[in-house]
């Protein structure tokens, strides 16, 4: 039996299941190598779209990447990464420039995520190390790349994303760990070569998705949130 890094006991007959729920997922970014059972991941894809979306229209799909194909993809990413190669990605994510309070946070994240594995900020090894950990998808037993139909805007991928915590969430609820990998969005035309797949298909992010290791340092990463008053007031 797996182990757990927090083990919970989600009881739906209680009047607040969420919480706990909410409050145990975090990113993992250590797996072990036991496998997902097929049956256990597509329930939880079945669950992730449950999200609502705007008109019901569900964008977005998941791609599972296996065997061959994933090693292939896995190869050729983690080369164009080491050999500093640069695509046009298909949106835009981060605001250019990052003003300060938002740089704050991202420093804030960046220093839970060395700081657990005890690499300093200067050690820039160490953390090109980690980095490219994204583009193996943390070696986690099931890799996914989410994709988004051409032409959807703003509204489009906050459908998306709903989908996305749904999928995080359910992967928790049943013992799974998950972590969403961005970082894939830097290759979008590298990923759609290998994934046969034309133009018309966004590249939005990967998903790592297993049961975590334990023992591994970096699933030690614990991120806060900003005060409740820096996005939440009462007017009138
Ligand atoms: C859409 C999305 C993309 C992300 N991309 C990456 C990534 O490329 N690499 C990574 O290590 N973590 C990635 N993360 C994880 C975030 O760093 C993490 O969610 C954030 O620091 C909050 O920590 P928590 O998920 O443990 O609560 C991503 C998260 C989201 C939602």
């Amino acid at each position: 039996m797996p182990k757990r890094i927090a083990s919970i006991i989600f009881d739906v007959n209680s009047p607040d299941f969420f919480s706990p729920l909410a409050q145990a997922r975090r990113s993992v970014r250590g797996y072990l190598s036991t496998p997902v059972p097929d049956a256990l991941l597509h329930d939880v894809m079945r669950l992730a779209r449950l999200a609502p979306s705007g008109a019901n229209l569900q964008p977005g799909a998941f791609i599972a990447v296996q065997g061959s194909v994933r090693a292939q993809l896995c190869a050729e990413l983690v080369a164009s990464w080491r050999a500093g190669e640069q695509e046009k990605e298909d949106y835009d994510y981060f605001p250019n420039p990052m003003p300060m309070t938002l740089r704050r946070r991202q420093v804030a994240a960046a220093q839970a995520l060395y700081g657990a594995l005890g690499v300093a900020r200067d050690d820039r090894a160490g953390r090109d190390a980690q980095f490219e950990q994204n583009f193996r998808f943390f070696d986690a037993p099931v890799a996914l790349i989410v994709t988004m139909p051409h032409g959807f805007g703003s509204g489009g991928y906050m459908d998306l994303g709903m989908t996305l915590y749904g999928l995080m969430l359910a992967a928790h609820a049943k013992g799974l760990s998950t972590c969403a990998i961005g970082a894939l969005a830097s290759y979008p035309g590298l990923i759609r070569k290998h994934l046969a797949l034309d133009a018309s298909s966004h590249i939005v992010c990967g998903m790592a998705l297993g049961y975590a290791d334990p023992e591994a340092p970096v699933n030690q990463t614990q991120t806060t949130r900003c005060e409740l008053d820096e996005y939440f007031k009462v007017m009138g």
